[in-house]
């Protein structure tokens, strides 16, 4: 019998694309959808290990809400009545172009701005004004210190990776875990070389001599060491190459799933992180304007057209 001509596959993106959004009009969570076979292989992962017996789906309550948030410096309004909210155990992005006050919102959450204002008000110069509430699990944060809304359970990671660069890899890690105890840190320098392996042979590499991707990851293994049960990303892809994103990427989705943190992320470029997240904000000029699941965003000429570079 004469063989046909050579058939072409079916394009990946499409049928993946089509069958997460049979999954997310059959209404299956977000834990659910990071679990599930097809999506694990399409994202080239294999599939999160179980927790508590528990597959890669965490408790839904609500771990953050952020309520009609306004922030002036001076007189230049940076947050708009920003509202948005964050459940426990989900990835959450907010996405923004440049000035659209992203890191005044990261700030404001982790309660840096705070420090600020105050060292401001010493010198009797700029006057930032914060307006709003901040209730993490359920308690109003929004006048504590940063150190306080720290030992509740949050770390930041701050935009363009701050690090020591004088000292070396493992040292950082370490001062970042200053609050813990040895086996503590031990445990979790481990679990840092298990997210990102190449890091091992680095760990006595000064931190300035890391190239900006390494310190990026250092960076997020800095904020890991406070074992944080929320954790606040300010652009961690800024200035990575596609490959290094991939990693970083591939890196947060692991977090969440082993650990069950929630994740809070700023970025610039909807692209790489709209695929993994299960809720974004897109912020313009210190508005929200307009909101959704990750899923449904990625298909919104409006943000295609803003966001995708297209
Ligand atoms: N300390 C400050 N004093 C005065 N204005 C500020 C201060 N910090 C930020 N702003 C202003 O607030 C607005 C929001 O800034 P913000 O840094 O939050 O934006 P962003 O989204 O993080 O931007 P980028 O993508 O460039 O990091 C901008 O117009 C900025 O100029
Ligand atoms: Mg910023």
């Amino acid at each position: 019998m004469q063989e046909g001509p050579p058939r072409t596959p079916p394009p990946r993106t499409p049928i993946l694309l089509r069958h997460l959004m049979d999954l997310v009009a059959a209404g299956v969570s977000a834990g659910h959808l990071r679990a599930d076979t097809r999506v694990c292989a399409y994202m080239k992962s294999p599939l999160p290990p179980l927790v508590n017996g528990i597959q890669g789906d965490f408790p839904r309550d609500i771990m953050l809400e952020v309520s009609n948030l306004l922030v002036f410096y001076e007189n230049a309004l940076a947050l708009n009545d920003f509202s948005m909210k964050v459940d426990a155990g989900s990835i959450v992005a907010v996405i923004g172009s440049n000035s659209a006050g992203k890191t005044t919102l990261m700030n404001t959450i982790s309660g840096l701005i705070i420090d600020t204002q105050i060292k401001e008000q010493r010198k009797g110069g700029e006057r930032i004004t914060i307006y709003g509430r901040i209730i993490f699990e359920g308690e109003d944060i929004t006048y504590l210190y940063p150190s306080e809304r720290a030992k509740k359970g949050m770390a930041l990671c701050r935009e363009r990776h701050p690090i020591f660069p004088e000292s070396d890899l493992l040292e950082n890690l370490r001062i970042a875990g200053y609050l813990r105890t040895k086996p503590e840190i031990a445990e979790t320098i481990d679990y840092f070389f298990h997210l990102f392996p190449p890091m091992a042979r680095l760990k006595n590499r000064k931190a300035g001599f890391l190239s900006g991707g390494e310190q990026q990851m250092l960076a997020i293994g800095m904020a890991l060491m406070v074992k944080p049960k929320l954790l606040l990303l300010d652009e961690p892809l800024l200035g990575l190459s596609p490959l290094m994103q991939t990693t970083l990427l591939d890196a947060v989705r692991l977090i969440i799933r082993e650990t069950g943190l929630t994740l809070v992320m700023t970025e610039q470029f909807a692209r790489p992180i709209l695929p993994i997240i299960d809720r974004g904000y897109i912020i313009e000029n210190g508005m929200l304007t307009m909101e959704g699941p990750g899923l449904e965003l990625m298909d919104n000429p409006e943000v295609k057209a803003a966001y995708f570079g297209v």
